[in-house]
């Protein structure tokens, strides 16, 4: 009972916190949530700087906006939903996953990135793991509370995998480094982007888990998608997103 009359005032303090267009523009600043931990999408540069190709189309949408940006750094199980939710940012960019759950709790923009959950393994023995010959038995590392997690438990807890599970992917990877899990899941451009920065050190393997599209998060309700939407299409159609994907991601 107490905790139901806790959780209709918490419900009713958030929603007067809710994030539009038109209180944005008042406070003249769109507030940004993302984990910056997920190069080339969003990552921390030699500068400390957060950056990546998220930040580049978030900072349109607040250009769009007529307002600035303003970045916040928040590990992703905080920021999916409940930093968006709670009204502690207007929105969230993180390279997340549109899914029907999620869409229950917050807003989503249309797709704006077409991705997939692989599996990561140390480079030079991708021919070890074979997916799916390979899972029985072997320990799996997954992102806590992300999509890679959620098709592990699956797909693979049935096959006979233990997962294993990080709050931060960079541990996952110390730990396929090591040889201490058989693979990692995580998202293909990020791993093609690792390849990139790391030669030799990390390789995918088998099949793709599955194939899924990013989308930008709001709370729902809010007319911020729809405005995330307008500056979506305006940029393909300006040639601006093509020149941030040549920018920023690594071709496949
Ligand atoms: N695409 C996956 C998801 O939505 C993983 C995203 C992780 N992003 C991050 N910045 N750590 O669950």
């Amino acid at each position: 009972m107490k905790h139901s009359l806790m959780l209709v005032a918490l419900l009713v303090t958030s929603s007067a916190l809710a994030s539009t267009v038109a209180e944005v523009k008042k406070k003249g600043v769109l507030v940004l949530g993302t984990d910056p931990t997920f190069a080339p999408f969003e990552f921390k540069g030699a500068d400390g700087q957060i950056q990546g190709f998220d930040i580049d189309i978030a900072r349109a949408v607040a250009k769009d906006l007529g307002v600035k940006l303003e970045i916040r750094a928040v590990g992703f199980g905080a920021l999916m939903p409940q930093a968006v939710t709670s009204g502690r940012v207007d929105m969230a960019m993180s390279g997340i996953t549109i899914t029907a759950e999620r869409a229950k709790v917050v807003a989503f923009s249309g797709p704006y990135y077409r991705s997939a959950q692989v599996f990561i393994v140390r480079g030079g023995n991708p021919g070890k793991f074979a997916w799916p010959a390979d899972v029985k038995g072997r320990t799996i590392g997954v992102q806590a509370t992300t999509t890679g997690q959620f098709v592990a438990n699956d797909v693979l807890k049935p096959r006979g995998a233990a997962l294993k599970v990080y709050d931060d992917f960079s541990a996952g990877l110390a730990d396929v480094r090591a040889g201490r899990i058989a693979a990692l899941i995580g998202d293909a451009p990020t791993v093609a982007d690792l390849q990139k920065r790391l030669p030799g050190q990390f390789a995918k393997a088998g099949a793709d888990l599955a194939a899924e599209d990013y989308g930008m998060v709001f709370r729902k309700g809010s007319d911020l998608a729809a405005a995330a939407n307008r500056t979506l299409a305006r940029m393909k159609a300006s040639g601006e997103y093509q020149a941030l994907l040549n920018k920023w991601i690594v071709q496949k």
